[in-house]
């Protein structure tokens, strides 16, 4: 059914934790590891690759309590098909080093099967059952797509999973981009991390009822910033990203939108992009959902392609910030970010352009809005924490008669998505002036020729309040300051007040023989997993028009 959230409740969710545990949830380092579960007994796996064409051979590496468990594949779209079960498939505990997040779990392998040469390319997940300790199943989830086949792809569309920014909130083993256990006091966040581990709890399956980032409280006057999410995944078990990244919380629900929709509809990792961008070809409409945060320089030579001679790119995400480099033939994901300066060896003698730092510092010289119209450090925060926690829902509609809004009844003003809340929480957005009533990119935005605002929406860049003191915030101006040393080149008040009011767009450009549609929020899917019908008609709309059917 769809759903409408008018009525919003005035208390946060309570999920049992007690003021400390809630304050561990946000604020303390958890993660999963082999032995979390001994007394229980514990199975985890991950495979060789993240992709695989039919025919080829799926590496899992299984490390486990038990001496056997066994294995169900399904495949995860607009139905759930089972593909493939074994029992009886023999394991055993491997050791695993204690920086496994940064050099990769080094297991054995433990099974090989090939993908079948009827398998359709998409979402395979690989579910793991073996007998706990107390008897009691023990259980672990893996996900691989299925790319694929070469060839003419006419009527179809391509969409890329956001594989690279998986990668980058993935807990598994203590490390990823964001918090970690490397560094002399194993209290910093890994520049690089390996693919060979396994998702963390939460990235390939979730329950209905886990929260999303943006919030569905009515917040009251003065309240200090609450984050439903991390305190579920606290209370349950679940990575603390789960709500960040994954397959469950964000590519998945515009797959299965696609297929129920009657799409045919064909999945790539960003891995795909980097080492084979030929995947694009045929394609008349690629697209890129959800929190898309990580791309390196060979990705957008992809697109960027793609979109000159012909393509079309559709982009329902938010968040386009980091460049990254892959090594070990993609193995290892490089990304020094906010330390980049200081530590990316390109920095001292190499090729600067490829700096792990944010698209738009000035020594790489490839902002964001080259590839899909907006960047991510005018957009940023929406909906959640101190950042606009009482905004806007929804997209704020200024041009309702673009050929995108046809169908949607929506009137300029009205508000796109926000019942089901797709705006947030992180935005990408344009530096702009209303004119008569209507947005334009400023001068020196950066948009390309030819850029039209079809919608614009508030967000912040940091958390900021008279009522609620700086230990309470979450978010505080960490990024803020960040963004404004790496823009202007010092972290001053002054720099920060340039870069901290952002907004959130969605944009409409052609590019060479191509065009691009960019909806510049992580939560669109939202929409779609909510049933939204103006949501989906939009969405419906930008595929009907790039694929040629309107
Ligand atoms: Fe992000």
């Amino acid at each position: 059914m769809p759903v409408a959230m008018t009525d919003l409740p005035t208390e946060f969710p309570d999920f049992g934790l007690t003021l400390h545990q809630r304050r561990q949830a946000v604020r303390g380092l958890y993660w999963e590891w082999p032995g979390m579960d001994s007394e229980h007994g514990e199975i985890w796996c991950y495979s060789d690759r993240f992709s695989y064409r039919r025919g080829e051979t799926v590496t899992l590496h299984v490390s486990s309590t038990a001496s056997s468990f066994s294995m169900a594949i399904v495949r995860d779209g607009g139905i759930e098909t089972k593909m493939s079960e074994k029992a009886g498939i023999a394991a055993r505990w491997q050791d695993t080093p204690d920086q496994c997040s940064v050099l990769g779990c080094g297991w054995d392998a433990s099974f090989e099967f090939r993908v079948g040469d009827d398998w359709p390319s998409g979402a395979y997940r690989v579910t793991l059952t073996a007998d706990g300790r107390d008897g009691k199943p023990v259980r672990c989830h893996h996900l691989f797509i299925v790319t694929p086949q070469p060839g003419k792809k006419r009527g179809r569309v391509l969409q890329v999973a956001a594989t690279s920014t998986w990668l980058a909130y993935s807990t598994w083993g203590g490390s990823n981009h964001y918090e970690g256990i490397t560094g002399p006091n194993r209290d910093q966040y890994a520049p690089m991390v390996s693919t060979q581990r396994p998702w963390c709890r939460g990235f390939v399956v979730l329950p209905k009822e886990a929260p999303r980032v943006p919030l569905e409280v009515a917040v009251a006057p003065k309240t200090v910033p609450r984050y439903p999410h991390m305190e579920w995944a606290f209370a349950t078990g679940h990575s603390k990203k789960y709500a960040s990244s994954g397959w469950a919380s964000y590519d998945s629900h515009f797959f299965r939108f696609a297929e129920r929709a009657a799409y045919a509809v064909d999945l790539a990792s960003q891995h795909e992009l980097h080492f084979s961008p030929e995947i694009l070809d045929g394609y008349d409409c690629v697209v890129f959902v959800g929190h898309d945060e990580y791309w390196t320089w060979e990705m957008r030579d992809a697109v960027d392609a793609y979109v000159e001679r012909g393509g079309h790119a559709a982009r329902f995400a938010g968040n386009f910030m980091w460049q990254t480099r892959l090594e070990d033939e993609g193995r290892r994901q490089v990304c020094y970010k906010y330390r980049a300066r200081a530590e990316d060896p390109v920095y001292r003698g190499g090729d600067v352009t490829r700096a792990t730092n944010s698209w738009e510092a000035p020594e790489i010289g490839r902002p964001g809005a080259t590839t899909f119209g907006l960047n991510a450090t005018r957009g940023i925060y929406a909906g959640w924490g101190g950042c606009a926690p009482r905004g806007v829902r929804g997209f704020p509609v200024y041009r309702p008669e673009h050929w995108a809004f046809a169908g949607t009844g929506i009137y300029y003003g009205d508000l796109l998505g926000a019942d089901s809340h797709v705006y947030g929480y992180e935005v990408d957005g344009l530096d702009h002036e209303i004119h008569g009533g209507l947005p334009y990119p400023t001068p020196d935005s950066g948009a390309p020729d030819g850029l039209e605002i079809l919608a614009v929406g508030m967000a912040a860049q940091v958390e900021e309040s008279a009522d609620i003191p700086f230990e309470h915030q979450f978010l505080g101006d960490e990024d803020g300051r960040f963004t404004a040393e790496t823009l202007f080149g010092e972290a001053s008040d002054a720099n920060l007040d340039k870069v901290k009011r952002g907004n959130g767009m969605i944009v409409n450009f052609r590019r060479g023989k191509g065009e691009v549609f960019h909806a510049g929020s992580c939560e669109w899917v939202a929409g779609l997993l909510r049933q939204d019908a103006m949501v989906e008609r939009v969405t419906r709309n930008v595929l009907d028009r790039y694929l040629g059917k309107s």
